[in-house]
Parts: C-alpha cells; structure tokens; sequence
C-alpha cells in the first residue's frame, strides 16, 4: 500500500493553522479546504486521462479530459470539510455519503447513513477524511466501497497515525493513502499525537 505525504510549504503553513487550538472554526474550516484542495490535487494526479483535438485561435492543438468522472465520498461529519475543495477541482464529479461516529469508548465505528452508487466498478474513488486515527473508520468505508466493485481508491486524509496505516496495509486493501503528515502516534483515547484535536468538532462544534 501507497502512502503519498505531500511535502509543500504551503500544505505545511495550512496544517500549522489546523493544529493551533487556538484556531476558529471559520479559519479552521477555510484552512481545511485550501488544504484540501492541494492534497485532491495530488491524488488527482494518476487519474486516467484520454488525449483529443482542440482548435487554439492558430491552429489544432492536442489536449486532456479526465477519461472518466470520478465519484468522491465524504465521511461525515468531519470528511464534509473537504467536499467543497474535491469539487472545485472535479466538479463533474459524483458524490456519495458515508455518516460513521467513531464510539469513544471502543474506538469502533458506528455507522448511521449510506449513500452511494450501487455499482464502482468502473469509477476512480476519492474517499475523503481528516483524519486516520485506527484506521476503523477508513477500513469500514473502503469495505463498503470494495463490495461495490471499487477498486484503486484513493483515500485522502490531512493526517494518518502510523497505527491507521498499519491497520489498512494489514488489511490488504487496494487503496493509495494521500496525506499531508503522517504523525507520531495515537494516545490512550485513540486521538492523533500531535494532531490536531477532533477535526468535526474543530468544524462544527461539540454536538
Ligand atoms: C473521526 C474522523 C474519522 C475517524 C477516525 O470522526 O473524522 O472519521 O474519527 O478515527 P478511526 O481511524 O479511529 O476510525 P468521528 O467518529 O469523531 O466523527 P465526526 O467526523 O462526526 O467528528
């Protein structure tokens, strides 16, 4: 399994923003997507493409169109925050919907809403998360997204625990990991160390 870290000054000065607790939610939620859109962009970069003709004001030109539309797929609540940066820069693409609340004393997902295409084979898939903490979550959306006939996911996420990317490697996923650190580790209450806290509440508010 692939795990692509986007090394840039500019995803790094985004993720200090989200890190700072003392970072508001208005700031925070604008940071996400700037940083957003530049982890989609790299995970953007080997989808499939097919050449055609353009005529250019002098003369035909050879030119590039995605060769098929991709589908992404938010985790709710927090995966919501990235949705808006995916379709700027895929706005044909289709959305599906994933609702998972991670139980705070298991760390087991739980999930409560299911929206998606009932057929991926032939469709790139973007799944979209802040964070991989155990990996319980990405593991459950990736099986559901593979019983469908999903295959080369991509899943994107602003920060992996090491334990995250050993729960999905041992999973022996078909899926390639974009994200902008990979961090230390995850403590007692299975949150990211250092991390950044809770990405939905940071967002949205403790409900
Ligand atoms: C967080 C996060 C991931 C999950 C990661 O969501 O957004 O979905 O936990 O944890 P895991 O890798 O251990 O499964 P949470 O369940 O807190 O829900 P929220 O997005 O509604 O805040």
């Amino acid at each position: 399994m692939r795990v692509d870290v986007v090394e840039h000054p500019l995803v790094a000065a985004r993720l200090t923003v989200l890190r700072d607790r003392g970072t508001q939610p208005p700031v925070f939620r604008a940071a996400l997507r700037e940083l957003s859109t530049m982890l989609i962009y790299e995970a953007a970069r080997e989808l499939p493409a097919v050449q055609h003709t353009v005529a250019t004001p002098l003369t035909p030109a050879v030119g590039s169109r995605l060769a098929t539309v991709p589908i992404v797929v938010p985790v709710l609540r927090a995966g919501l925050g990235m949705l808006e940066a995916a379709l700027g820069l895929l706005p044909e693409a289709r959305t599906g919907f994933v609702g998972l609340a991670r139980d705070e004393r298991t760390f087991q997902p739980h999930a409560y809403l299911e929206s998606l295409p009932a057929n991926l084979a032939d469709y790139p898939v973007l799944l979209l998360d802040p964070m991989l903490a155990t990996g319980g979550s990405a593991a459950h959306c990736l099986n559901l997204l593979a019983e469908r006939g999903a295959k080369g996911m991509v899943l994107v996420c602003v920060l992996a625990a090491p334990e995250g990317v050993a729960a999905l490697d041992a999973g022996d996923f078909d899926v390639r990991i974009v994200t902008a650190c990979v961090d230390e580790r995850l403590d007692d209450d299975a949150f990211i160390v250092p991390g950044l806290g809770d990405a939905g509440d940071r967002q949205f508010g403790a409900v």
